[in-house]
This record gives C-alpha cells, structure tokens and sequence, in this order.
C-alpha cells in the first residue's frame, strides 16, 4: 500500500497541490506516524508550528480512493483556506510535507534549522535523477544541475564515492537538495526503487539523465558473450529501464499538470554516430540508444516528455581517459597504439588533433547540450552531438 501511494500518489499530488509554480513534497513514514490518531497529536509534534495548517486523509482502503478523497479534500480546501496545506497526514502511511523547495522540507519534518539561500537557477526546485553520478561526466552534469537549482538524485552503485559526491552538493546553504540512492541500472527492481525513492523524498520527477555507462574495448576475437552481455544491459537495457519507471511517474504529473513538460535525457557518444574500431559493444549499444530515443519520444510527446540523446565526444579530462593507473591515456601508451608517442603528454595530443575544436569535450559542454534541450519545447527524438566538430549530422 505505501509503495502504491509512494508511486501512484504523489506525484500526482503534488500537481494537485501546485498553482502558479510546482511544489515540493515529501512522505516521512517513520515509526513515529504509525501510532498517530488525530490532529492534535501532529501539533504536538515539536517541529510543527504553531500555524501549520494540516490535512487529514484517514480513508485508506486503496490508493485510488485516497487519491480521489484528496482531489476532493484539496478542492474544499482551497475554497475555505490557503492555496494547500503545509502538511497532509495519511492514516497508516504517514506524514507529507508540502513546501515550495526542499530545504523547507527539511525544516518542516525536524530534520534541518533553515539557513539557506534561495536558488534563482534556471532549474530552480525541479527534480532530476543523475545515474553514474558518482563520477565522471554524471557527477560533473549533477554539479551544474545542482548549481542551477535542481534537487538533485545521485544515483550510482557505487555507494561510497556516490555518498561523498551527495553530501558535497548539500555543503552550500542553499535551498535545494541533494541525496544518493544506490542502483544498478541494469536490475529493473533497483531501477524501480531509484525512481520511487525520488518521488518519497521530493515528490516527483522533473528531469532524468540516463548516464551510467561501461566501456570494454575489444575485436571480435577478443570479446566474449558475457563481456557483450553485461555491456548491453548497462548501457542499452539501462536506458530502458530508467526511461520505463521515470515515465511513468511524468505521465502522471502531465495528467494532472496541463502543458508541463519533462525531460529523459540519454547521454550517448559519439560512438552512437559512427562505428568504431574493435569497440562494437560499446557502439553497437549506444547506436541503439538512439532508436530507443526517437522511439521514447514518438511515444512520449502526448504527454509533454521529451526524449533526446547527447553524443559527447571523448572526455579527455574524466576518469576513463586520465585516471593515471588505469585511463585509455596510459592504457594506449603502454599498448603502443598511437605509434612515436613516448608520453601521456603525446598520446593525449595525439587524440586532442583529431578534434577540430582542439580539445576533448567537457562537462560544460554536455550541459549546455543538456539546458537548450530541457528549455526547448518544440524539440524531441533528436541525438545531439557535441564532439567540437568530430562527428556532424548528415
Ligand atoms: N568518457 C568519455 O570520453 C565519454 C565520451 C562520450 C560519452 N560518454 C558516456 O558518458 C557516460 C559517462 O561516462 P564516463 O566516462 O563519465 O564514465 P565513468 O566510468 O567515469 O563513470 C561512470 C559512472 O557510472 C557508474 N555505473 C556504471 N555502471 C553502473 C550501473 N550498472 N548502475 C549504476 N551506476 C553505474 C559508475 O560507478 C561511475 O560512477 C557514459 O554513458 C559514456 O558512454 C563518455
């Protein structure tokens, strides 16, 4: 039942609450709310003002009946009282905050004093999910986003340097916020859970970057079926699976949100353009990356979701290529692959020449790919590259 409210519920709550900009919410369903029986004992509660205002919902035969008993409850109230209320208790679920930004949740359910900073960004309030944020271009994209005023899910399996990325972005005191969630984006359960997990602690979601990729160089002879397999389902299965579960929460929201618009955003590669030499798994899943995409979008447009993709070229400066142990740069020094080359230094100048912009692609450069996308409303199924001239459209 709590998972069904979690999935069917607020989101669509949260639009329902919603006038002139789009709340935030969040269910605390602590131990705590378990025992509550009436208003006066959430007064009592010692982080609830004075004057909060509180709706009570203790009609919880099924979701479907809770949702249509709020649409009704919401309608009254606004009738009699402010625009919605700071809090909705749910008998047997628990208690939901309703806040314009998340730094007031944290307030509003004792778990933070407010001293913050509102965010102005261009993202101000929404909510995006990051995969593979832990690092490279993920963990540099969640930044920007975060700096631009999203509420920002840290999704990666890893957990430890996930967790440090999620608590570096709370640092500054400002009104948005950030928090890790463990996935394997190729395991639809985690997947599932990654988007509930968003939609429990903001309320919905605005934006999903499907990043986490894996990359195994190698030719035909080198390949086995299993290397195959486990780069397939990262890379391409994930896709799916994040473009599955975040969907159906954003045609919940359009259901109850006329005209608001939504963005899966695959990161791609240039790999996805144009085949490359003794790396077909990798190419050959990010080329059906894009049919998903253009697919996705053809599906998703009637409810105002939009599904691109972003080809970047090679990130020079990230862990794959400059991680100084185990990066291509030393990998393709050691390996003789770029024939003359006597240094890191050589090999990576090697590289940079073939780009007519002179350099590899940097975060910047994908985010920028990533705001014309998200503020561009007439745009969808496209595969965008941004590779400094490398790689260009027929
Ligand atoms: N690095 C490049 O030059 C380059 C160029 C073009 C496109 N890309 C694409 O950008 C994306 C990110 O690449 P990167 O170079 O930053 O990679 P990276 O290896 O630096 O980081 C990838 C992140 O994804 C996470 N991850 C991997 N598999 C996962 C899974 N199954 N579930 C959850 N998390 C998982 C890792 O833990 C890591 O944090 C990939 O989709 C990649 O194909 C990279």
């Amino acid at each position: 039942m709590r998972d069904t409210i979690v999935k069917k519920v607020l989101p669509a709550l949260r639009m329902l609450a919603s006038r002139d900009s789009v709340l935030t919410l969040r269910l605390d369903d602590s131990e705590i709310y378990s025992t509550i029986q009436d208003e006066e004992e959430i007064r009592n509660l010692p982080f609830v003002q004075e004057e909060s205002t509180i709706l009570m919902v203790d009609e919880t035969i099924e979701p479907s009946i809770v949702l249509s008993d709020l649409e009704v409850k919401l309608s009254m109230w606004r009738e009699e009282r402010s625009y919605y209320p700071d809090y909705i208790w749910i008998k047997e679920i628990g208690l939901i905050a309703l806040a314009p930004n998340a730094a007031q949740l944290d307030e509003m359910l004792g778990k933070e004093e407010g001293d913050y900073s509102i965010s102005l960004g261009r993202l101000a309030d929404k909510i995006a999910i990051v995969t593979g944020a832990a690092m490279g271009f993920g963990a540099g994209i969640a930044e920007m986003l975060f700096q631009e005023g999203a509420n920002v899910v840290i999704a990666d399996w890893n957990e430890e340097e996930g967790n440090k990325m999620a608590q570096q972005l709370n640092q500054p005191a400002t009104s948005n916020r950030a928090f890790f969630v463990k996935v394997d984006v190729s395991d639809a359960e985690s997947v599932e859970n990654m988007v509930a997990a968003t939609s429990k602690h903001f309320g919905g979601l605005d934006l999903i970057i499907s990043n986490a990729g894996v990359l195994r160089a190698g030719s035909l002879e080198e390949m086995t079926p299993e290397t195959f397999d486990f780069m397939t389902d990262v890379n391409y299965k994930g896709y799916f699976l994040c473009a599955k579960y975040a969907s159906a929460v954003m045609k919940l929201q359009a259901k109850y949100r006329k005209n608001y618009f939504t963005d899966i955003i695959q990161i791609n590669s240039k790999s996805g353009l144009k085949g490359s030499n003794k790396n077909f798994a990798y190419a050959g899943g990010k080329f059906g990356g894009i049919g998903l995409t253009q697919s996705f979008a053809l599906e998703l447009m009637p409810y105002q979701i939009k599904v691109n993709s972003i080809c970047p070229g090679n990130f020079f400066e990230g862990p794959l290529w400059s991680d100084p142990e185990k990066g291509l740069f030393v990998q393709y020094l050691k390996a003789g692959k770029v024939p003359g080359a006597r240094s890191i230094e050589e090999v990576k100048a090697f590289y940079e020449e073939q780009v007519p912009a002179g350099r590899g692609c940097r975060v910047k450069d994908v985010v920028r790919a990533i705001m014309y996308i998200i503020e561009q409303e007439y745009e969808t199924g496209q595969a965008v590259p941004v590779t400094g001239g490398q790689n260009m459209l027929n």
